[in-house]
């Protein structure tokens, strides 16, 4: 009896010491839904995710935590077959007026038509930057892993391991960035077809109802934001904050020429070359080097 009970225990310290790495890689645990939560679910103990679209509404789920820096990570399978007019929304986001936002949006298309990845920044409240590309495989047939990195020196939009965007810190000239305000993570589906595929010419066809987005691998390895005192813990390079260590404030040559790759040959909108747009007075930012 005392053997098996020394044993149990030693099991329970065991179990209690592998915990905290998992604490982060769970639906369940982390996220709880804000809209449709009746016909959407979490499944295999919390670790896998669908979010629904029906006639009825979309879905979707926030953080229970905010942080402020940090590497968000989800694995995501979108929409398959005729997703026209869905879109898949992730990402982070702090609350109230003048908040900070930063967007990854997947703009559902006909039956073998591209998808667009869609991405902007908002800094205190004002958006307006946008990028957009084609995935370069089939983002419904499998798994793909969606990362903002998101650090004091630059934000980095991650589509496996390969960095598409980066958006850097130039706030002591005066350019707005998002420094100050924790924010949750956020994922929704929704009808968005007045505008989302091919600027809202082709509608959603709810015969293919439901729409089905399918996550997993949810991790926020982040500074969790606790009041006022998390700043200096935030903000702090320790070797907890990884994502804020130096090999994170600048892309490696090796990362710049995936990057290069990826918006040389897939991408199909940037706000800063819209000259149209801005009336050729173009945001301070598209002058600077933007990695
Ligand atoms: C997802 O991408 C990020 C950024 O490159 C990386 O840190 C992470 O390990 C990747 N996760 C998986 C499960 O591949
Ligand atoms: C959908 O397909 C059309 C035709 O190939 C393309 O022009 C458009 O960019 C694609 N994506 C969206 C979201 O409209
Ligand atoms: C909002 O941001 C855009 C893009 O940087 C910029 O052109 C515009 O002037 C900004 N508007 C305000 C009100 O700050």
């Amino acid at each position: 009896m005392a053997g098996s009970r020394a044993l149990l225990t030693a099991l329970f310290v065991l179990a209690i010491a592998f915990y905290p790495r998992s604490v982060d890689a769970n639906f369940a645990k982390s996220m709880s839904f804000n809209w449709g939560a009746d016909h959407s679910s979490m499944t295999n103990n919390g670790n896998d995710l669908q979010l629904v679209l029906d006639t009825t509404s979309g879905s979707g789920i926030q953080s229970k935590k905010q942080f402020l820096f940090g590497s968000i990570e989800m694995l995501i399978k979108l929409v398959p077959g005729n997703s026209a007019g869905t879109v898949t929304a992730y990402y982070m986001s702090s609350t109230g007026s003048g908040h900070d936002e930063i967007d990854f949006e997947f703009l559902g298309n006909v039956s073998g038509q591209p998808y667009i990845i869609h991405t902007n920044i908002y800094c205190q409240g004002n958006g307006s930057r946008e990028q957009q590309f084609y995935p370069w495989f089939d983002p419904t047939a499998d798994f793909h892993n969606y990362t903002i990195h998101w650090n004091p020196t630059e934000v980095v939009w991650y589509v496996d391991s390969m960095p598409i965007r980066v958006f850097r810190n130039y706030q002591s000239e005066g350019i707005p960035y998002p420094s100050q305000q924790a924010m949750r993570v956020y994922s929704s589906l929704w009808n968005a077809d007045n505008w989302a595929t091919r600027g809202g010419l082709d509608k959603i066809d709810w015969n293919n109802a439901p729409f089905i987005a399918r996550y997993s691998h949810f991790r926020a390895r982040a500074c969790k934001w606790q009041g006022p005192i998390s700043f200096s813990q935030c903000t702090a390079q320790t070797p907890g904050n990884w994502w804020m260590s130096p090999v994170y404030s600048k892309l490696s040559y090796a990362k710049q020429g995936q990057m290069n790759w990826v918006r040389n040959n897939y991408m199909i909108y940037d706000y800063c070359k819209d000259t149209k747009r801005f009336n050729g007075q173009m945001p301070p930012e598209c002058y600077k080097p933007q990695f």
